[in-house]
């Protein structure tokens, strides 16, 4: 009791400290009493001295440098590494735990995903991390407490993205950020900016796009908002996590070329804009390197090229090749067979700062190395100075006292607004939408019944209620068709009910509901009587496993059933039928898009998901969502459709990307394969027209800036969102056809209003990246501009002129690809 008193005391040591700076001490050597969390500052520190590492009016370099030199190794490592994870209790064992087990300070927020080690000692709390992305992951129980806690759930990163309104994504940020906070915790471990390379990875939800332009822009984005709040990110998983088959144990094999273009430039863009408090290193290997042991990926690029300021951090037993392994928990310890001795040393060495959730025999293994020189102290340093600038910076060291009420009401509404926002009106044949007020309609689909706000894992928020279909279209005044209601309702809940067991493990995968039987006679009859039919297909998917084809990216034979049936039954009757896609990933679309008369792709959309698919269906919102990821018409369309996963194909060990740049559109379009619906399609309830579009200048001279008006045609307002492509002229290595460089969403628009948007284009843009040269070079000729409302449907073009090529950039000749092998060409 009196240690744990003791402990309660020392946390409290830089809330008062930080305290001062609030009132603005001149250099006085006596110190006023200030009572910070009803403690008293002269508490701890009768004789009124500071020691240096106290002393907030110095700088958080100098205070630190201080405090290192106070620190024993033991304390260094602690540091070093997390206190260990709730559910993995066998691995703690660190002194900041109460040997009763009763405390680990991410106890302190149950749900949340860990904390750093409080050393009491130096009054250096344990800060706390929280899963995200779509929101802040914590439970809403807590032990002997009646109240809830529970977090808003936002749509998921690969709906935000298609909203193409990047202040919406910092709005949205902003509100995550809010209730970080206000639950108490101190990093957010989102935003997730992964490139959508395959439309079977498990996470694709989680992630904004197979552009690597708009994963960077949305992850600056929600890092800007979130961080307002004094909370920190962490960019995650830097790099190359594109599949989640064995994802702990496999090596990614890609050339430098990929990597830098299309794999890292996201993290680069976001880095850059949004200075992120840290950046969580991924599970893989790159080239045959563990990315959190890669020197050449967290120091080389990540600090020295791109001057990345914060703190890395491992993902979650990041470095261990098996994690069931840990997670057996039959076993008090961790198999040898799991992990390589060095491997803690070398992520320390390399950059990696904080190893996380942090385990006993890290801290056993660290401590030998130290001793034995084979980890030398300035890296312990380096480290460690990263670390306490992150705590430092902290809401807990501001003195922050969570108040555990945010403001749900408001988030709720701001969850609708982006989830309408972001969905995309893939069809609309002969005004089937937006519906008739009032209309009766059939809704057809296990997953009309069932809506999917987001996908499982870390990701899933523990969110309040998820609004469902039938309440969001019975709630604006539609009239649902009661037998069907009925017997969809029953048949999900029957199936739902089957999967409590799964749902309660960790990172349980949850099947996509199946379909029921639904008699012709009763399809014939339902088309009588409504006048629209509605069919959900839903998907699910989740941390820890790919989707597959059959049944998943493909539908299933039921589905197609029920599509055709349900098309054949009110088209008889001169009804429309209307598809909406409940999914965070591709699935195929074009072998039944013909039978129906609307497609919306309604995405993950978070805890609104009823009210914000109503609003689009209905035309209260007019839907300006186009799509960041390709809906190619068949799997096997995809560039990485035959190396994926990678080999062994049971539990892949390797993987090669062969396609190299060519990832999703930029394939699609070079190798012209005609997807089912392109990148940056999406339709709208009314049109536009771009003007000429006028450019700063003919020729390129450090920068260009252009500008287009846009204007509304059609006869209802409406938002558009204008692409930049470019096409580079050819040079000495192959060239994408075009690529997006820019993008500019309008503000509501009034028929017949007009709105001037702007681009600029930077040098950089023009660049490729050769690895003969290391360097990003522009290459001197005839740049064409498209100005198009998608990636095909091109409204204005223009060009301009490099007169000399341009050396943008000079890099490191670092992560090469360790197999040779050649990228794919389209020699162009
Ligand atoms: C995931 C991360 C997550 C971490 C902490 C890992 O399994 O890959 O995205 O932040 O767990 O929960």
């Amino acid at each position: 009791m009196r240690k744990k008193n003791n402990m309660m005391k020392k946390r409290f040591v830089l809330y008062a400290l930080a305290g001062f700076c609030a009132f603005n001490l001149s250099k006085a050597q006596t110190y006023p009493q200030i009572v910070v969390n009803n403690q008293r500052f002269s508490d701890w520190n009768k004789d009124g001295k500071l020691q240096p590492y106290e002393d907030t009016r110095l700088s958080d370099y100098e205070r630190i440098n201080d405090l290192i030199s106070r620190l024993s190794v033991d304390d260094k490592i602690h540091l070093l590494l997390g206190t260990g994870m709730v559910g993995f209790e066998m691995l703690k064992g660190f002194e900041a735990i109460d040997p009763k087990g009763v405390t680990i300070p991410s106890y302190l927020i149950p749900g949340s995903a860990g904390s750093t080690t409080p050393i009491d000692k130096w009054g250096v709390p344990a800060v706390i991390f929280t899963d995200g992305p779509a929101g802040v992951r914590i439970s809403y129980k807590r032990k002997g407490e009646t109240r809830t806690y529970y977090a808003t759930g936002f749509p998921v990163g690969a709906l935000i993205s298609t909203t193409w309104d990047t202040e919406l994504a910092k709005e949205v940020g902003n509100a995550i950020g809010d209730e970080a906070l206000k639950y108490g915790s101190d990093i957010q471990l989102a935003p997730a900016l992964n490139i959508i390379r395959n439309p079977l990875c498990g996470r694709n939800f989680e992630y904004f796009s197979e552009d690597p332009l708009i994963a960077g822009k949305f992850a600056s984005a929600i890092t800007q908002g979130i961080q307002k709040n004094g909370v920190g990110v962490s960019l995650k998983h830097f790099a190359a996590n594109n599949s989640e088959n064995n994802r702990m144990d496999l090596d990614v094999h890609l050339s430098q070329r990929a990597l830098r273009e299309i794999y890292l430039r996201g993290f680069e863009i976001a880095v850059k804009e949004s200075n992120p408090a840290t950046i969580m290193s991924s599970y893989n290997k790159i080239n045959g390197t563990y990315t959190s042991a890669s020197y050449d990926l967290l120091t080389t690029i990540l600090r020295h090229e791109w001057g990345f300021k914060g703190a890395v951090i491992t993902d979650w037993f990041g470095g261990y090749a098996d994690v069931s392994a840990i997670s057996d928990t039959s076993h008090d310890g961790i198999s040898k067979d799991s992990y390589d001795e060095d491997i803690f040393a070398k992520q320390l060495h390399a950059g990696n700062d904080l190893l996380m959730p942090g385990t006993q025999v890290q801290f056993e293994t660290l401590k030998k190395y130290i001793e034995t020189k084979r980890l030398s102290i300035e890296d312990v340093n380096n480290c460690l100075r990263n670390v306490l600038e992150m705590i430092y910076k902290s809401p807990r060291v501001a003195g922050y006292v969570p108040t555990n009420n945010p403001d749900l009401k408001s988030h709720a509404l701001l969850s609708r607004k982006a989830a309408s926002e972001g969905m995309v009106l893939l069809k609309n044949e002969q005004g089937a939408l937006p519906l008739n007020k009032g209309s009766k309609i059939a809704l057809f689909g296990s997953g009309s019944y069932n809506i999917i706000a987001g996908g499982t894992g870390s990701g899933n928020v523990n969110k309040a209620y998820v609004i469902s279909l039938p309440k969001g279209l019975e709630d604006n005044g539609y009239v649902i068709d009661k037998n069907l209601n009925q017997t969809y309702s029953q048949f999900v809940k029957e199936e739902l009910a089957k999967t409590e067991e799964l749902k309660k493990k960790l990172l349980a995968i949850l099947p996509t509901l199946t379909q029921p039987t639904i008699k012709e006679k009763a399809i014939q009859n339902s088309a009588k009587e409504n006048d629209i039919a509605i069919i959900t297909i839903g998907r699910e998917a989740g941390e820890s496993g790919d989707r597959k084809i059959p049944d998943d990216f493909d539908l299933s034979e039921k589905e197609q059933n029920l599509i055709s049936e349900v098309s054949k039954a009110f088209h008889q009757q001169n009804k429309k039928v209307v598809v909406i896609i409940n999914s965070g990933s591709a699935i195929e679309t074009s072998s039944w898009k013909d039978k129906v008369d609307a497609i919306v792709w309604a995405s993950l959309p978070g805890q609104e998901g009823g009210y914000a698919i109503t609003d689009v269906l209905s035309g209260a919102v007019n839907p300006s969502g186009k799509l960041t990821q390709t809906l190619p018409v068949k799997y096997t369309d995809v560039s990485s459709s035959s190396n994926f996963d990678g080999v062994p194909a049971e539990k892949p060990t390797d993987v090669s990307y062969k396609e190299g740049i060519y990832v999703g559109y930029r394939y699609f379009n070079t190798f012209n394969v005609i997807p089912s619906y392109e990148f940056g399609y999406g339709l709208s309830y009314t049109k536009f027209d771009y003007s000429e579009p006028v450019l700063s200048s003919a020729e390129f001279n450090q920068k260009l800036l252009i500008s287009l008006k846009v204007k509304n045609t059609g006869s209802v307002e409406g938002k558009e969102v204008v692409q930049l492509y470019l096409s580079t002229p050819k040079g000495n290595i192959d060239k994408p056809s075009k690529e997006l460089k820019g993008f500019a969403k309008t503000r509501v628009l009034k028929p017949g209003e007009t709105q001037v948007v702007f681009f600029e284009l930077q040098p950089k843009d023009l660049a490729s990246f050769n690895p003969l040269a290391s360097a990003w070079i522009a290459d001197a000729g005839i740049y064409k501009i498209e100005f198009n409302s998608s990636l095909t449907n091109t409204k204005q073009v223009s060009n301009f002129t490099l007169p000399n090529k341009l050396i943008v950039e000079k890099v490191n000749n670092v992560l090469n690809n360790d197999l040779n092998f050649q990228d794919l060409k389209s020699n162009r």
